[in-house]
Order: structure tokens, then C-alpha cells, then sequence
């Protein structure tokens, strides 16, 4: 198929929603920007249409979506028995970079669920998305936009040629601000368990909550016969086809040991560092993330770091861990997938 291109800034036409709006009712697919990472957007009520977006991305159909939604009232239609907390959590993070497991009514098609009795809503906060969805009238099943595996799509230019000619339209609302995944939470015996960490932290929902659990499984690889409680948990994500190991000190002096002895060993390498430390090693490449004071700023950059690493032609990338406070999880939780739990501490 022929994709068609619309850059938002320049074309902002309310004619251009309408368009899309009306292509996602006849069961295309759009590719479309959110303040967390791009979508790959289809008539989520529309089986047919939701089995493209598996294939788009080479998919697993064992992986559920998310349903985006433009207003609370959408809500009602997919859902059912909202307990008073995940009302709490609606409340408190709707819209925003925030994704509710809840009980799903019979109208959600079974390939959205992956079969299961619950679905992922989330209410994107970007204006560009929002517009999507009101001109379409209907909640948006989207998963990130990228190969399944690859880093997430943070800006066109980095998803193109991977998505080009198998989606009917790329919407182009420039870089991401937040650049990592929503936060999927999933409320168990009233208490709300973080399935996958984001811009939304822990401590946000324990100020609204009271309470907040955090899964094993953020930090832990799967083994492949576990029961999980969100299958994306299971799948291979985020990773170059480059080797990585992830390296993180709370001291930075032995960090930059540590990565510099790596480096002796293995000198066909880059390291992916922090702003302050990139003039501290021996490598034949190196790739500024962002300030290590500024941990929304190397939120925004890191998939778009990720997906440079393989053009390099290095036996070896090496990137430095950073805090876990705040959104500093959600980048651990991302970089640890990366190097598929290749990880050194110390
Ligand atoms: O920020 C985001 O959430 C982006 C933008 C486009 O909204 N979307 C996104 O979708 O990251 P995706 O499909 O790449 O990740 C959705 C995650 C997967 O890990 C999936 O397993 C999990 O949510 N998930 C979806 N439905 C679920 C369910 N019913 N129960 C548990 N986990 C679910
Ligand atoms: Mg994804």
C-alpha cells in the first residue's frame, strides 16, 4: 500500500482530522504522535482492522492492546466494573502518560485482548492524538510504532523506512516529549500494581492511592513457562541487534573505571554515556543521551539513542545505567531490556 505522508505543522486543516478520522472508521491504519512514543492506530471495535496493526509490525498475537480513548465516555462502552481506586486512578491521570487494565465488555474483539477478560485504556494527553480520536468517534487500539523487538518510535524519521508502504498514513507531530511508553498499571485486592514503569511513577500513584505496588517482574527476565500479568512482559523489546551491557555505579568514578576496563577489553565499542561523562572514555564512539541531572531528558532521547547503536558496526555497546528515582525506573526497566538483562553492577 501506498502510505501518505502529513506533516502536521505544515497542514492543520480541521479538513485533515476529518480525513483521518474517516479512514480509521473504513479500517486503516495510522500512524500517529502521543506525548509518550508514536502509535500504529486502527478502529479498535474492528477486528479486521486491528489484525493489520499484528501484521504491520510482525506481532505476536499472544500481545494485547491499548485502547485510546478522546473523552470519559468512551469508557463505559469497553469497560465494566470500575472499582473505586482504578476511579481514583482515572481521575488523577486521565488524560496523561497512563494505562488502566480493567474488566472489558463483550464489544472489545478478542485479538485487541489477546483473549484475556481485561482491557489496556489509556487517554493520550497529546492534542494531535485527542483530535485522532474525536474525528474517529471511536476508541484507537494502538500499540507503539515499531518492528515488534525494535526500540519504540519517538519521531518519523527514526520509524520511515520500517513502516512505510504498511500503514496507510504516517502523521508527523514531530519528537515525542516524553519519549517512553505509558505507565500500565493493573489494580489487584484495591492495590495498584505497576505492570510497566513510565512517566508516571510510583510516587505519583502513592500520593493518590495511598498505595502502590511495583511487579517483580520490571527487573526480572521471565522464565517462558511463568504466568505474567501482562504478556508484553514476556516478549523480547527495545534491543539493537548489536550486543549491549548495561553498566550502573552509584559511584561515578567506578562507573567510568568500570566502562574504561571494558573498553580495553573489547575496543570496537561505543558507549552510550551521560552528558558529563562524555569526554571520560576511551571509546571509539560515543553517544550523548542527555544530562544525568536531567532524567526527562534522557527519557525523550533514549530510543532514538538505541535505534543509532546498530549503525555503527561495534561489537559491543556500553550503556551507563542511570538513577532509578522518579522516571529514572521506566529508563532502567527500558535499558535492561535492551541488553537483554546483560547487566553489571557495581
Ligand atoms: O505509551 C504507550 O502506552 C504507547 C502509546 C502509543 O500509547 N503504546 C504502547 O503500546 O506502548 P504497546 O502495545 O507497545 O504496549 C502495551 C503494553 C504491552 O506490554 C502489553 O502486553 C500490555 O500493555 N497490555 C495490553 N493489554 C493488556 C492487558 N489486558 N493486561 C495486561 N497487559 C496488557
Ligand atoms: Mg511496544
Amino acid at each position: 500500500m501506498q502510505t501518505k505522508y502529513i506533516n502536521i505543522s505544515t497542514i492543520n486543516e480541521d479538513s485533515i482530522y476529518d480525513e483521518i478520522g474517516l479512514a480509521l472508521q473504513n479500517g486503516k491504519l495510522v500512524v500517529f504522535p502521543t506525548e509518550t512514543v508514536y502509535g500504529i492506530g486502527a478502529n479498535g471495535l474492528d477486528e479486521k482492522a486491528v489484525k493489520k496493526i499484528y501484521e504491520a509490525k510482525g506481532r505476536s498475537s499472544d500481545n494485547p492492546l491499548i485502547l485510546h480513548i478522546s473523552d470519559i465516555n468512551m469508557l463505559s462502552k469497553i469497560t465494566k466494573n470500575i472499582s473505586f481506586v482504578e476511579k481514583k486512578l482515572i481521575d488523577a491521570f486521565f488524560p496523561g502518560p497512563f494505562t488502566l487494565i480493567l474488566e472489558r465488555t463483550p464489544i472489545v474483539p478478542d485479538v485487541v485482548t489477546a483473549g484475556l477478560d481485561t482491557v489496556a485504556v489509556r487517554m493520550p494527553s497529546n492534542e494531535i492524538a485527542r483530535k485522532i480520536i474525536e474525528h474517529a468517534k471511536l476508541p484507537i487500539a494502538a500499540p507503539s510504532a515499531n518492528i515488534s523487538g525494535k526500540p519504540s518510535g519517538t519521531e518519523v524519521t527514526d520509524i520511515m523506512d520500517e513502516l512505510e508502504n504498511k500503514v496507510d498514513y504516517i502523521v508527523d507531530g514531530g519528537k515525542c516529549n516524553i519519549g517512553i511508553e505509558s505507565t500500565v498499571v493493573r489494580v489487584i485486592d484495591d492495590i495498584p500494581t505497576i505492570l510497566r514503569p513510565g512517566k508516571i511513577t510510583k510516587e505519583d500513584i502513592l500520593k493518590v492511592v495511598g498505595k502502590v505496588k511495583v511487579d517483580k517482574h520490571i527487573f526480572e527476565k521471565c522464565n517462558s513457562d511463568e504466568k505474567v500479568l501482562s504478556p508484553g512482559m514476556k516478549h523480547k523489546h527495545y534491543a539493537p541487534k548489536t550486543k549491549c551491557v548495561m553498566v550502573y555505579s552509584n559511584n561515578n568514578d567506578t562507573l567510568i573505571k568500570k566502562i574504561n576496563a571494558i573498553l580495553e577489553d573489547t575496543p570496537n565499542s561505543l558507549v552510550i554515556s551521560t552528558t558529563e561523562n562524555s569526554n571520560k572514555y576511551n571509546a571509539k564512539y560515543i553517544l550523548d543521551v542527555g544530562s544525568k541531572n536531567n532524567l526527562d531528558e534522557i527519557s525523550k532521547n533514549i530510543f532514538s539513542t538505541l535505534r543509532k547503536v546498530d549503525l555503527y558496526n561495534v561489537d559491543l555497546a556500553i550503556i551507563e545505567g542511570v538513577s532509578q528515582e522518579g522516571i529514572g525506573l521506566a529508563i532502567m526497566n527500558r535499558l535492561i531490556r535492551a541488553c537483554e538483562y546483560n547487566y553489571i553492577e557495581c
